[in-house]
């Protein structure tokens, strides 16, 4: 199969997996222990969640994620290419992270890096952060996939804000 199909079998999937799971945080849970296990070169995959406490700067935390602990469970929006993904709002693909002065190191083993935001109401709450063992290992199927995946995140945190209110 090629990865393409692949990836596409995987969207299918994470559609289904989003229609079984009853809170966002179960969706998110899920779906990093898929990707994982599905996507062969996703060697780390999480999500970091931004918290905005009173009086302090806004920080990413580290949420659900698969793949070796990092050092890096408290990320401010200045720093790294998590930083750069939450504060701009958009994806960032990194083909070789060796060359981006941005770039925050969670494993030595690491060589690309894709972050895609998560919105709710229109407002970055998080991001989808998957790292690979493999230069330039994020493709334009990939990049589809995984902010296919953020968007889910997105609809079922709008539900839940919506159910609270
Ligand atoms: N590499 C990220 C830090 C998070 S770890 O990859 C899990 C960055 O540069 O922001």
């Amino acid at each position: 199969m090629s990865k393409a199909a692949k990836a596409k079998d995987v969207q299918a999937e994470m559609a289904q997996l989003a229609l079984q799971t009853r809170s966002a945080q179960e969706l998110m849970t899920r779906m990093v222990e898929l990707l994982h296990q599905r996507m062969l070169k996703y060697n780390w995959v999480g999500f970091y969640m931004l918290e905005r406490p009173a009086g302090q700067p806004p920080m990413l935390v580290l949420g659900a994620f698969q793949g070796a602990m990092t050092p890096h469970t408290r990320i401010p929006l200045h720093q790294g290419i998590c930083g750069a993904a939450a504060s701009t709002g958009k994806t960032v693909v990194v083909d070789d992270v060796s060359q981006d002065p941005r770039y925050l190191a969670c494993s030595l083993e690491t060589k690309s890096e894709i972050v895609v935001p998560v919105f709710a109401n229109g407002k970055v709450v998080g991001e989808l952060d998957i790292d690979s063992h493999f230069p330039a290992a994020f493709k334009d199927e990939d990049r589809v996939l995984v902010e296919y995946c953020a968007g889910l995140v997105s609809t079922s945190l709008e539900k839940s804000s919506k159910a609270k209110a």
